[in-house]
């Protein structure tokens, strides 16, 4: 097992990690809230194996949480992500306080405009502006070559793909696919909040998401009678108390795609996006699939 360095210092990361890429290391970055759980870990490893460095960071982003959202109960456990880090082979961990990252005078964030408003932004107004406001500070902060961001949260990597496109700074991207449970639940720092009952049923998600892509490739019905069954299906639930979105999108524009048949007549069309989210009594679920 590696030693990890704990750095809480914006000042201190910045100088570290400048000299290191000064020697002409290659610096990978994972950006999380903590509470780490296999997906954070394949990403971890992602970059342990691409990079001659890794940095990841544990903050939760207060201005990303909503005001009747979780963020005073959001999971934290420093000292377990801490032994998951170690294992992974990272070499540093960031960890500002949130009066560093947002003092009294800050007065400028980041602002996304329509891909924000659509999907989770509908119902999380301002969520991404949050995301995008701390994920450029990190950047800027740690100034890495290669930044991992997990399929997961597909509208987020989208978002800051878009960002990094639009600001013109200079760091890779790296997407990676979104790790499951062995019965297709998608891993997330927030299924610890689900109850026994609700754990059993979430998996319900991905199976209708799985379903309806197999319904588009059969090609033989419409999105919207996919759409309509997929409702069915996860409304009938009695574990989900309400269906945020159940969305077919451009994989590479995120724009709706209404008529099947119009898209598959489409030159060189590219990928659909399934994505959906759910809201069980004690806790919100996002998924998606690529077709
Ligand atoms: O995906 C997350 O955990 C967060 O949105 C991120 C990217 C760490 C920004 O706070």
């Amino acid at each position: 097992m590696s030693e990890v360095k704990i750095i809480k210092d914006i000042k201190t990361i910045h100088n570290e990690i400048a000299l290191l890429k000064k020697s002409g290391a290659i610096t990978g970055f994972v950006p999380t809230m903590g509470f780490l759980h296999k997906g954070h870990t394949s990403l971890i490893e992602k970059s342990v194996k691409e990079c001659d460095a890794t940095v990841v960071s544990i903050f939760i982003n207060p201005i990303q949480f909503g005001q009747a959202e979780d963020f005073n109960n959001y999971p934290r456990d420093t000292k377990r992500d801490y032994n998951i880090i170690r294992q992974t082979g990272a070499q540093y961990i960031f960890m500002p306080g949130e009066s560093s990252m947002y003092g009294d005078n800050f007065k400028t964030t980041v602002s996304v405009k329509k891909l924000g408003k659509i999907m989770c932004g509908r119902y999380r107004p301002g969520h991404f502006d949050g995301v995008c406001t701390v994920v450029l500070k990190l950047f800027n902060i740690i100034g890495p070559d290669i930044a991992y961001f997990g399929q997961k949260d597909f509208q987020q990597l989208f978002i800051i793909k878009k960002m990094v496109e639009d600001l013109n700074i200079n760091i890779n991207i790296k997407e990676c696919p979104t790790v499951r449970e062995e019965d297709g639940l998608a891993i997330s720092s927030r299924n610890i909040y689900l109850s026994d009952i609700e754990r059993e049923n979430a998996p319900l998600l991905f199976k209708t998401l799985k379903a309806a892509a197999a319904m588009i490739k059969r090609k033989n019905t419409s999105i919207k009678k996919i759409k309509k069954t997929s409702l069915e299906l996860l409304s009938g639930n009695c574990c989900i108390k309400s269906i945020d979105y159940f969305d077919f999108r451009n994989r590479s524009t995120l724009e709706e795609i209404k008529s099947l048949k119009n898209y598959f007549s489409r030159e060189g069309r590219p990928g659909i996006l399934i994505a959906a989210a759910i809201r069980m009594k004690s806790t919100r679920l996002i998924d998606n699939v690529v077709i």
